[in-house]
């Protein structure tokens, strides 16, 4: 494959992590699962696509990918089929099993990809696992599938099945003290994430959720020296960027675009005595400052039951529960009223109620904010740099 040269590659980490999951590492529980949290935008994605899954592939795996974002209605069934049609017809299996060549009749589905049905109906389909064990058969290798934003799959109804099939496959699917299904999850919310791990009828219940490592500066002397090479522009103070990077949310894209804004100005003669250094900071700020302001009006204008339950479920997370006493008590404390159960449903239901909804939940009745960036807010206030620029009071 092409290295993209705007990608910063860590091949240190796509080391670590294969050894995890491929059962080199015996210190490591991720041969039974991979389950990877980061915040939006910090390049999970492409670090599975560009770098870990084609290392899988040169190992010897199938590598199947399924992408919930893009799965009309998150249904992980045909996400799964869709990743398997894609991942047969790629590798040319259709040859293999006699579905290929003229009259290909395909489905189209509508922005995620084509399934092919004569593929499929090759493969014993019947369940997850049958399909599964029938694909390693055929292609005799082992099989690696990879599932993005996999809290998506639960808020729909067959969410928790697949994911319990998909646990059984991995169990059926091991012999001689050998994985020969290997599991890898992303998702871009920690708090949605731990569903599948947390609650004691969650299929992966007792695995470990770890943290996607965020680029580090490693990456920020990579863009800086990228910068430096082609506008000569001069050394950039590393440190000070590594902060800007930060104030980003450590989102590689907003990072370059802000530098790449900031040169073109330079380029186009509207250069000023500020260091590139210094604007990089500014821009982080004000962008930072837009996100809070949204944030903060945004609870400002809910009624205050909705509030109460907006802050509880972001200071609790994973052990947020809507109707205990102890929850009964804290609305009734932060709204002056006395709250009962079926107030709290119809306010539950009202932050769950259009497209812009505050609130997520799985099939299994588990809350989260949508925005992971609006929980950490709640919970950890605004950064020193912003409090100092006195440009917001303090948080509602
Ligand atoms: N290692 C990298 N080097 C340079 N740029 C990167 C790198 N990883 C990601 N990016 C850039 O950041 C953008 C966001 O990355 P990506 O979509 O992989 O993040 P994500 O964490 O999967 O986001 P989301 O939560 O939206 O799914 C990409 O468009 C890519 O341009
Ligand atoms: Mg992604």
């Amino acid at each position: 494959m092409r290295k993209d040269r705007g990608h910063f590659y860590r091949p240190e980490l796509v080391q670590k992590f294969a050894d995890d999951i491929t059962g080199q590492n015996p210190f490591s529980d991720s041969s039974n699962g991979l389950f990877l949290s980061g915040p939006r935008r910090t390049g999970k994605t492409s670090f599975l696509r560009n770098e870990l899954m084609p290392a899988l592939s040169n190992y010897g795996y199938l590598v199947l990918y399924c992408d919930m974002m893009n799965e009309p209605g998150y249904d992980a069934f045909n996400a799964f089929k869709v990743a398997v049609s894609r991942t047969a017809d790629a590798i040319g299996l259709s040859g293999l099993i006699g579905a290929g060549g003229m009259g290909f009749n395909e489905i189209k589905v509508p922005s995620v990809g084509t399934i092919d049905p004569k593929l499929i109906a090759a493969i014993d389909f019947r369940t997850v696992e049958t399909a599964l064990s029938d694909l390693r058969r055929k292609v005799s290798k082992d099989i690696v599938l990879v599932i993005d934003e996999a809290q998506l799959a639960m808020t729909h109804h067959n969410g928790n099945a697949f994911m319990a099939g998909l646990k059984s496959a991995r169990d059926q699917m091991r012999s001689d003290g050998q994985q020969h299904l290997l599991l890898i999850m992303t998702g871009s919310d920690r708090d949605k994430l731990m569903r599948l791990v947390t609650s004691k009828n969650a299929a992966f219940y007792g695995s470990q959720v770890q943290e996607f490592p965020l680029l580090d500066e490693r990456y920020i002397d990579f863009v800086c020296k990228l910068a430096e090479d082609f506008t000569k522009v001069q050394m950039l103070d590393r440190n000070k960027m590594a902060r800007a990077f930060e104030l980003f949310e450590h989102e590689p894209q907003t990072f370059k675009s802000a530098l790449s804004t900031i040169l073109s100005k330079r380029a186009l003669g509207s250069e000023t005595v500020v260091r590139i250094e210094t604007q990089m900071v500014d821009m982080a700020i004000a962008q930072r400052l837009a996100l809070i302001e949204r944030f903060q009006n945004t609870v400002k204008a809910l009624p205050p039951l909705q509030q109460a339950i907006v802050t509880l479920v972001a200071e609790k997370g994973e052990n947020f529960e809507p109707y205990t006493q102890v929850s009964l008590d804290y609305y009734t404390r932060a709204t002056g009223e006395v709250v009962t159960p079926s107030r709290v449903q119809k306010a539950l239901d009202k932050l769950r109620a259009d497209d812009s909804a505050i609130l997520w939940k799985s099939h299994q009745g588990q809350y989260a904010l949508q925005e992971g960036a609006m929980a950490r807010w709640m919970r950890e206030g605004r950064p020193d740099e912003i409090s100092r620029s006195g440009r917001l009071s303090k948080r509602t």
